[in-house]
């Protein structure tokens, strides 16, 4: 008989915590719109009192998709966070509160100066005013409140049993066992899923769900032993996305619950072949690339190159194969459509690669891809996404790219001129001299928007193969102690680069990072 598990989709929340991962309000919503259609349980969309951005992201996302499925507010166990995240939430349908309290006692000692009582008490009471507050609409009848007990992977057994216990009569509903600190390890954490099932008495009241960081590399590893030991909801962002070494990966573990269902006997609602164009939008919003071997959604992750593999292959897939490129939506290296291909064949292959453009948008991807395939002989899948992930940069960006012009040679100054133009018409230009065409490039950016920025990484990479492809230049700035990504795809690297570099100050211009207050650093 099978189990089925939820899926508490975080990337908007902890993943966004990562640096240089900061999302506008638009981009949330195209991304929780992405979540809906992969098929995820509950969506936990930010951390209202954080920042008014997010307390509008929060709202909105909640509004428009709450019929759909369960979208989150986090907050701190303090009365003003559960109101603010109540107020985000409130008028939609299926909404639920997440609390959280450390209780290790590294975090009892030096973060939260609080006692072992203290934190039982505060952490009771909170969850019963999140409680009371949500019964206060008429048709909640069972509020939707999740307990989590930070680090709790490093504190005493039988003090989480005790917070644990207590939370679930205090009304939490789900009580989630973080790793905060990517601590544990498999058989270590199968330990404390079980140890909590054995000792809390009324553990079948709530649903234990497990959250766990990848610092050592073993979140998925981790998370997959608490399901086996008994946990039925799994926290987890897209393409692993999250603070340092990032959160539990949503595509692995779903496909590792799949493709071992005859171990786990475990269902998830997840709509499979939504992962890769999930994985692609959260990688392209974010600037966040993933890497190349990465399991389930990397590019060579179904690519067989060895010869022997190969012959295997094409006796019986399965001889090497253990998921089915489809399943998951991988987009290879396939050679699709050329010049002559004309806007029906190209909307179709879009359709088929999961995407649905509005007319405006695909008439000007269409227009991007006839001049593509007019320079470059062989347009790939990868390019046409490439090219899409552009547009849609471009339609969100207050300064974009018109022209510009750079100068390279042997000599020790160059010289680049750019006009850009803004969103509300006007155009400027203006022209720097730097250390090579990129600096001065960079320089004169910098120059026109009035943003100034320490460069910390800068990539370039080809999107498909051959010398005449796509290249995708990516960066990564600094600004008043914050990062900010940006990306940047053409025939001609040195305007790949110019437009990722004038993408990450974009991105400083609009904001992004504005946060407060930051969940775990801020204390209780
Ligand atoms: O890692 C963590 O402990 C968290 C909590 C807020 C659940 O993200
Ligand atoms: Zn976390």
């Amino acid at each position: 008989m099978s189990d089925t598990i939820t899926i508490f989709d975080t990337t908007l929340r902890d993943g966004e915590q990562s640096p240089g991962c900061s999302m506008t309000t638009p981009e949330k919503l195209e991304i929780a719109k992405a979540l809906v259609d992969l098929g995820v349980d509950v969506i936990e969309a930010g951390f209202p009192i954080a920042s008014p951005g997010d307390f509008d992201a929060v709202s909105q996302i909640a509004n428009k998709f709450g019929d759909q499925t369960t979208i989150c507010g986090l907050a701190r166990c303090r009365t003003e966070d559960i109101d603010r995240a109540w107020e985000a939430l409130k008028g939609a349908q299926n909404v639920r509160i997440h609390v959280f309290l450390a209780t290790s006692a590294i975090h009892r000692e030096f973060k939260l100066k609080m006692a072992k009582e203290e934190i039982v008490r505060r952490a009771v009471d909170m969850v019963k005013y999140t409680a009371d507050k949500m019964a206060s609409r008429k048709d909640i009848t069972r509020p939707n409140v999740e307990f989590s007990p930070e680090d709790a992977a490093r504190t005493e057994l039988d003090f989480l049993c005790e917070v644990v216990e207590k939370a679930i009569d205090a009304g939490a509903t789900t009580v989630n066992i973080p790793d905060t600190v990517g601590y544990a390890t498999p058989n270590h954490y199968f330990k404390v899923i079980s140890h909590l099932k054995q000792n809390v008495s009324n553990i079948n009241k709530a649903v234990i769900s497990t959250h766990c960081h990848n610092d050592l590399g073993l979140a998925v590893a981790n998370s997959l032993a608490a399901i086996e030991a008994g946990a039925r909801q799994v926290e987890c962002t897209i393409n692993g996305l999250g603070e340092r070494a990032g959160n539990a990966a949503l595509e692995e573990i779903v496909m590792a619950l799949r493709t071992r269902k005859d171990y786990y006997g475990i269902e998830s609602k997840i709509n499979t072949p939504r992962l890769f164009p999930t994985s692609r939008l959260v990688s392209s919003i974010t600037g966040m690339k993933v890497q190349r071997n990465k399991a389930i959604v990397g590019q060579n992750a179904f690519a067989h190159e060895a010869g022997i593999h190969q012959h295997g292959m094409m006796q019986s897939r399965e001889t090497y194969e253990i998921m089915r490129p489809a399943d998951v939506g991988y987009i290879g290296q396939n050679l699709v459509l050329g010049k002559h291909s004309g806007r029906h064949a190209f909307r179709n292959r879009l359709i088929e690669l999961g995407y649905q453009l509005d007319e405006e948008t695909m008439q000007k991807v269409f227009d991007d891809f006839i001049a593509l395939a007019d320079k470059i002989k062989e347009v790939h899948d990868s390019d046409i996404i490439a090219l899409i992930e552009n547009r849609a940069q471009a339609a969100s960006s207050i300064w974009t790219l018109a022209s510009f012009n750079a100068t390279a040679g042997t000599g020790s100054l160059h010289t680049a001129a750019i006009k850009l133009a803004h969103r509300d018409g006007h155009e400027v230009m203006d022209a720097s001299t730097g250390d090579g065409p990129i600096d001065a490039l960079f320089r004169c950016l910098e120059k026109i928007t009035g943003v100034h920025v320490k460069l910390k990484d800068y990539q370039v990479r080809s999107v498909s193969s051959g010398t005449e492809a796509l290249g995708e230049a990516s960066v990564e700035v600094e600004h008043n102690d914050r990062t900010y990504n940006g990306k940047g795809v053409s025939t001609d690297i040195i305007e790949a680069s110019a437009t990722a570099y004038l993408n990450a100050l974009n991105k400083v211009l609009s904001g992004t990072n504005a946060k407060a207050i930051h969940p775990q650093r801020d204390g209780v």
